[in-house]
């Protein structure tokens, strides 16, 4: 199955032009996921896919993570959609899925379902691309350091409230360490860097978070970013493992609504 992918950006994005029926089909997913490892992120135009229609297209590109109801996870900062809306602020700045994990997860689809009147766009920036263009002697200097992630650094970053409780659920969570180059069982390269970067093992801790901001800096140039424009009913899908992400800020009583289903990873970071 050919199908047509027209490039958003040079360096990340396609978009596709296919018909809900066209679109939930073993071949086509098997396609589009050769597509979204080559460009990062896919955009799929007002496609209205209903949940079970979502649910059945992630099924055909991995493995649904079974998170919310199903399959199907409401993000929106409205207490009564999402109890933990708060933590969504994190998603403000540039980060990846699932770095306090051993093996983060593939990709995410998501569908806006009810947008912001303000803010609320969506950014992706590729960082295969980002570290295949690094100066060979920045790849020099970082090819072997490892990076600490910590959930506690993103969320005082992102301005959460530092209550006690919330304090001891980020606490709860382990840190980890990362190869800040990521070399895949493909050989393709990318950076792991976001704003749950903590420091880098072994180095004084403003040197290391400058270079790591450095880096983010650097991924996050207009060349590797793409910037969705939401209308309702758009679905887009990133591959989490070399792609970050982040939320435009947007008011928490915006009703903003996105309708996530998150595929279980495939490869652990190494
Ligand atoms: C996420 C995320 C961004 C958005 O689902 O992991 O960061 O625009 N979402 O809601
Ligand atoms: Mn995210």
């Amino acid at each position: 199955m050919r199908i047509e992918a027209v490039n958003l950006k040079d360096h990340i994005a396609s978009e596709i032009n296919l018909t809900v029926d066209q679109l939930i089909t073993p071949a086509a997913g098997a396609e589009l996921r050769k597509l979204l490892r080559q460009r990062g992120v896919l955009v799929f135009k007002k496609l209205q896919l209903s949940s079970e229609q979502q649910l059945a297209f992630a099924s055909n590109m991995g493995v649904v993570r079974q998170e919310g109801e199903k399959g199907i996870f409401k993000i929106s900062l409205d207490k009564k959609a999402n109890a933990r809306g708060d933590y969504l602020k994190g998603s403000f700045l540039w980060h990846m899925d699932g770095t306090q994990d051993r093996t983060p997860v593939f990709a995410s689809l998501l569908t806006g379902v009810k947008l912001s009147t303000v803010g609320g766009q969506t950014e992706f920036a590729n960082s295969y691309e980002a570290y295949e263009q690094l100066p060979p002697k920045t790849k020099e200097r970082i090819a072997t350091l490892r990076v600490v992630h910590s959930v506690e650094t993103s969320m005082r970053r992102a301005g959460i409230e530092e209550t006690d409780e919330n304090l001891s659920y980020w606490r709860s969570i382990p840190d980890r360490t990362h190869n800040l180059v990521w070399t895949h069982e493909s050989g393709r390269k990318s950076l792991v860097i976001g704003c749950h970067a903590s420091h880098v093992e072994g180095m004084p801790k403003e040197e290391g978070q400058a270079l790591i901001n450095e880096l983010i800096e650097w991924t996050t140039q207009p060349k590797f970013v793409y910037r969705h424009e939401w209308s309702v009913g758009d679905l887009l899908i990133w591959d989490n493992t070399g792609v970050l992400h982040r939320a435009e800020p947007y008011p928490l009583e915006s009703g903003r609504e996105m309708s996530r289903t998150t595929l279980v990873g495939e490869e652990a970071f190494s």
